[in-house]
C-alpha cells in the first residue's frame, strides 16, 4: 500500500499494528475513547481541539472565522504583544539564530540566558536564578533532585501535575496534606521521624479553582517543623505583591521561602521556567538536575522576550491594578447572574465556574464560544474532587467594556443552556 492510500481508520493498518499476542497496550484508554466519542456524538464541539486561526491581541483571536474574546489564556499581564518584548525577540532571532541546539551545561548557554537569569534575580531580589526550558521541568528538577530517599516531600493534595511528576521521578517519600489545610500540614509534619530532610511544596495560586494558599500560616508551620519551603508562583507572578513577585511577597514571607518556582508561560508571556533562591549551594543544581542538564535550552529569541518582559513587569503597578479591577468585576457579575463560583470572592485572576457534569459544561462552553468568548474547560483528572469547571482567566489588557461584553455573553449562553435561571 502506498502512503497516500493510508487513512488513520484503515482496518488493514489496524491489523498490521495490533499485537499478535498479549494485550493491546492502548486498551486501557478504551473507556476514555468511548466517553469522548459519546460526547462528540451529541453534536457538541471538541473543547480540547480549538485552533486559534489568528491572534489579534492578548485578548482577541479568530476562532472558526469568528472574532472571539480570549478569557481562557494565562496571559495575565498581556505581555505577548508588548512592542518592546516582540522587538527583543525579533532582534535575538536575527543576531543569534533560531535555536541553541544544546543543553545549558554544554553549548546551550548564550549571553541571553545569563541576562534572563539576571533579570529574574533583580525581579525577585535573590542571589541565584536558574532558567529551565519549561516550568514543568523546573518542578521536575527541584522535586526529583534535592530530596533523596531518606527525605520527605510534603505537598498539598491539589498540587500541579508537574509537582507530582517531579516527586514520581525522584526517590523521596511523599506525604500529602488536605488542600490549603494548615492543621493537616502541621499534623503530618509532626508525625514524621526526626531523621531525614523535609521539603514543603506550596503554590501561591491554585490554578483550577483560582484560590490562594494561606502562605503566612503554612510557612510558619513548615518552619516550626524545620522544613525547607518551595512555593510555585506560576499563577501569582506579575500581579501579587508590591513588586509582582507573587502571593509569597504579598503574604510577607519572602525571607522564609527557600525556593520560588515559576514559569514564563503565564504573566511573562512566552515559554520557559525558573527557580530562584538564596541558598548558598543553589548553583550545584546546574550539575545534578536532570531536567536541566538533559534537554536543549530555550531559543535565544525566547530568553530575550522573557528578560524584556520580566524587566517591564517590575514597573507594572497600573496594569496590576487594572487586572484586579477586571477580576473583581467579573466575579461579582457572574455571581449576580447566578453562576456557582469556586471562591466566595475574586482571589486571583482565575474565576472558576462549577458545573454539575461534563455535558452541561461542554454545552455552556460551546454556547460561550458561539457568543464570541473563549474560556478553558477543565475536567477530571486535572480538577480536584471530580469537578467540571469553566475557567475564566482575566488579562490586564481586557478593557472594562470587554468585561461587560463577556458578562452579557455569559448571561445569554447561561440562559440558552439552562445553566442559570
Ligand atoms: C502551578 C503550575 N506549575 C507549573 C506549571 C508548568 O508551567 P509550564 O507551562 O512553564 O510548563 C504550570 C502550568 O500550567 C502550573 O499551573
Amino acid at each position: 500500500m502506498t502512503e497516500a492510500a493510508r487513512t488513520p481508520h484503515d482496518p488493514a493498518e489496524e491489523t498490521a499494528i495490533a499485537p499478535s499476542h498479549g494485550r493491546d497496550l492502548f486498551s486501557k484508554f478504551d473507556a476514555l475513547i468511548q466517553e469522548r466519542e459519546d460526547l462528540l456524538a451529541t453534536g457538541v464541539r471538541d473543547p480540547f481541539s480549538v485552533v486559534m486561526e489568528k491572534v489579534l491581541s492578548p485578548t482577541q483571536a479568530i476562532i472558526k472565522g469568528k472574532e472571539t474574546i480570549l478569557l481562557g489564556t494565562y496571559n495575565y499581564m498581556g505581555m505577548t504583544f508588548d512592542p518592546d518584548v516582540v522587538e527583543a525577540g525579533r532582534q535575538a532571532l536575527t543576531d543569534f539564530g533560531s535555536g541553541t541546539t544544546g543543553s545549558r551545561v554544554l553549548n546551550g548557554t548564550y549571553q541571553g540566558h545569563r541576562e534572563c537569569e539576571e533579570a529574574l534575580k533583580e525581579f525577585y531580589g535573590t542571589k541565584y536564578a536558574m532558567v529551565f526550558s519549561t516550568g514543568y521541568q523546573a518542578n521536575l528538577g527541584l522535586m526529583s533532585t534535592i530530596a533523596g530517599k531518606e527525605d520527605y516531600i510534603i505537598l498539598d493534595a491539589d498540587s500541579h501535575a508537574s509537582i507530582y511528576d517531579g516527586c514520581a521521578l525522584g526517590n523521596a517519600q511523599i506525604v500529602r496534606f488536605r488542600h490549603n489545610n494548615v492543621e493537616d500540614l502541621d499534623k503530618r509534619l509532626g508525625r514524621l521521624p526526626a531523621e531525614g530532610g523535609r521539603l514543603v511544596v506550596l503554590e501561591g495560586v491554585y490554578s483550577m479553582l483560582g484560590d490562594i494558599a494561606p502562605l503566612k500560616e503554612m510557612v510558619a508551620v513548615a518552619k516550626k517543623h524545620g522544613a525547607m519551603i518551595a512555593v510555585d508562583e506560576a499563577h501569582g507572578m506579575g500581579f501579587f505583591g508590591e513588586n509582582g513577585r507573587g502571593v509569597f511577597e504579598e503574604a510577607g514571607v519572602e525571607a522564609d521561602v527557600d525556593f520560588v518556582i515559576g514559569t514564563f508561560s503565564k504573566s511573562v508571556g512566552t515559554v520557559g521556567g525558573f527557580i530562584v533562591s538564596n541558598h548558598p549551594k543553589f548553583e550545584v543544581l546546574r550539575l545534578v538536575c536532570r531536567p536541566y542538564v538533559f534537554t536543549a535550552s530555550l531559543p535565544p529569541s525566547v530568553v530575550a522576550t522573557a528578560a524584556t518582559s520580566i524587566r517591564k513587569l517590575m514597573h507594572a503597578a497600573d496594569k496590576r491594578a487594572h487586572l484586579w479591577e477586571n477580576s473583581r468585576k467579573l466575579h461579582k457579575g457572574l455571581r449576580d447572574l447566578g453562576f456557582n463560583i469556586a471562591t466566595a470572592e475574586a482571589e486571583s485572576a482565575i474565576i472558576a465556574i462549577l458545573l454539575p457534569d461534563q455535558e452541561a459544561t461542554v454545552r455552556m462552553w460551546q454556547g460561550l464560544l458561539e457568543q464570541g468568548v473563549y474560556v478553558n474547560m477543565a475536567r477530571p483528572p486535572a480538577t480536584p474532587a471530580g469537578m467540571y469547571l469553566l475557567r475564566c482567566s482575566l488579562c490586564a489588557e481586557h478593557s472594562s467594556e470587554q468585561v461587560d461584553q463577556i458578562l452579557a455573553m455569559f448571561a445569554a449562553a447561561g440562559r440558552a443552556t439552562g445553566c442559570i435561571a
